[in-house]
């Protein structure tokens, strides 16, 4: 029978029995005594399985001994318990057929030595072979996985929200437009231009920077609703932790206001960490061991203690006080940088840290308005490493307070906004509640459990500002 990788070294099946697994070579060891060993990976888990091959095979020295790092193979034997360590079974294989060569062992991209994760970027469609993206593509899957489940277990609805609108819902104006144009006979202006005003039948459409309006109009009939998916943002940011195309979660509830929002973002992450600790310690410990020794650790401390929550303005005179020359200066009313969530968070206090009621100048024109009239129900979680992974807020609930702060952010005529975005309004019109909810960016959550430094390392096609070649 056909099995994988990972069943066979979890002991799903018993030693002894015939076994049949195909996959790719790793790399091939042949010893003097007239035995080749094969390491050979499928991708289920982090390490390969060892077939024994011995020269009575018909195909020995024709294939076998010909075998390389790339090779596909189908290999059946026996399983049986390894004498050698770090694995518990390996195979003595009866049979190996392979099914593809690689072309030229020299020059195969991703050959069995160490590159660098740059470098694998420009082949980032046979970076999956590797060990570290192996990793990662699995911990993606889990904390995918374990996302739907928190979510299911809680009463959340799963709402798929559009990547196709006309609103901007962070109003930073860094949206892609999409067209429809016919390139063979677009339409022109006056002037001679192309008309992109009759994108997409008429409309101006552009790819979702978040699901959130959408999403609240879910809550306020659905009560607790997430969505996950891809998000887009045309900002021109050559960083570790920007990426044009991210994948975005977004739970929203109803009745609840930003202590329920903070405490949700607490026990969701808490959650996740414990899944992704206890479904992929194969995985996790390769990270531990390569890319940052405090990965598990970090993970460990975070799901036994409390966040560590508090106010912007505290924050600020943190900064101020800590006696660390920053390259941006620090002052209330400042939308921190980077530099700044990493010291608050590494440096502070050492582990994620929730930062609250932001300024209101430098917030979108969704979040609540505080009484004190010059803050926002707004809150950010900092992670060592990363700086911001969570973007949320209590959402401003009361249509004239929220109708006096769109006309005080969105340039040009106030009323075309307020127009486009009437059904948000009506929100607030029919049964509004208290509602919050937040954002948590997909990649930098990869980045912070895997302590991968880079974003464009742990999404498998990253798209960055003139870089989108696959
Ligand atoms: O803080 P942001 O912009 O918040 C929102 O979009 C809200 N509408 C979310 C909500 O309340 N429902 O983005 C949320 C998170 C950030 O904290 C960050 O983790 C991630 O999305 N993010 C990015 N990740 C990768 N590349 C980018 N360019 C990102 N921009 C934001
Ligand atoms: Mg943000």
């Amino acid at each position: 029978a056909i099995h994988s990788i990972n069943q066979l070294l979890l002991g799903s099946v018993a030693a002894g029995s015939e076994v049949t697994i195909r996959g790719w070579i790793r790399s091939r060891r042949d010893s003097k005594a007239g035995i080749s060993f094969l390491h050979v990976h499928d991708g289920t888990c982090f390490n390969p399985l060892q077939a024994v091959v011995p020269s009575e095979l018909d195909n020995y020295e024709e294939e076998v001994l010909k075998l390389c790092a790339g090779c596909s193979v189908i290999i059946t034997g026996t399983l049986v318990e390894s004498e050698g360590k770090g694995q518990a079974y390996e195979i003595q294989a009866t049979g190996v057929d392979v099914v593809g060569w690689v072309d030229d062992p020299e020059t195969y991209p991703v050959a069995k030595k160490r590159h660098t994760f740059e470098y694998l970027r420009t082949v980032a469609h046979l970076r999956p072979r590797t060990n570290a993206i192996g990793a990662i593509t699995r911990v993606r899957t889990c904390l995918s996985s374990a996302i739907h489940r928190y979510f299911h277990e809680r009463e959340f609805n799963w709402i798929n929200t559009p990547i196709l609108t006309s609103s901007d819902c962070e109003g930073a104006g860094e949206m892609f437009r999409v067209s429809t144009l016919d390139m063979v006979n677009p339409p022109k202006t006056d002037a001679g231009a192309i008309d992109y005003a009759k994108d997409f039948f008429g409309q101006e459409t552009f790819l979702t920077v978040s699901g959130q309006l959408n999403v609240e109009s879910y809550c306020l009939a659905m009560s607790k609703v997430y969505t996950f998916g891809p998000t887009f943002r045309a900002e021109n940011s050559h960083t570790s932790r920007h990426l044009a195309e991210f994948w975005m979660v977004e739970p929203e509830i109803a009745f609840a206001n930003l202590k329920d929002d903070a405490d949700l973002a607490e026990d969701f992450l808490k959650y996740l960490f414990k899944a992704v600790l206890n479904e992929r310690a194969d995985d996790m410990a390769f990270f531990a061991e390569r890319i940052n020794k405090d990965a598990i650790n970090r993970l460990q401390n975070v799901v036994e203690n409390q966040f560590v929550r508090m106010d912007y303005t505290e924050a600020v005179a943190i900064l101020q006080k800590c006696g660390k020359t920053f390259e941006y200066p620090v002052e209330w009313g400042i939308d921190l940088q980077s530099e700044h969530e990493r010291y608050l968070a590494e440096e502070h206090v050492g582990a994620p840290v929730i930062i609250m009621n932001y300024p209101k100048d430098i917030k979108a024109f969704y979040m609540r308005l505080n009484d004190d009239n010059k803050t926002v129900a707004a809150m950010d979680v900092l992670a060592p490493g990363i700086g911001e992974i969570i973007g949320g807020s209590q959402r401003e609930d009361r249509l004239d307070v929220m109708d006096a702060r769109i006309d005080a952010t969105f340039k040009g005529p106030a009323e075309s906004h307020k127009e486009a975005l009437w059904w948000y309004r009506d929100l607030r019109r029919y049964g509004s509640v208290p509602h919050a909810g937040f954002g948590l960016g997909f990649e930098r959550l990869l980045s912070y459990v895997t302590g991968m430094e880079n974003v464009r390392d742990v999404i498998p096609f990253p798209r960055t500002p003139g870089n989108a070649p696959f």
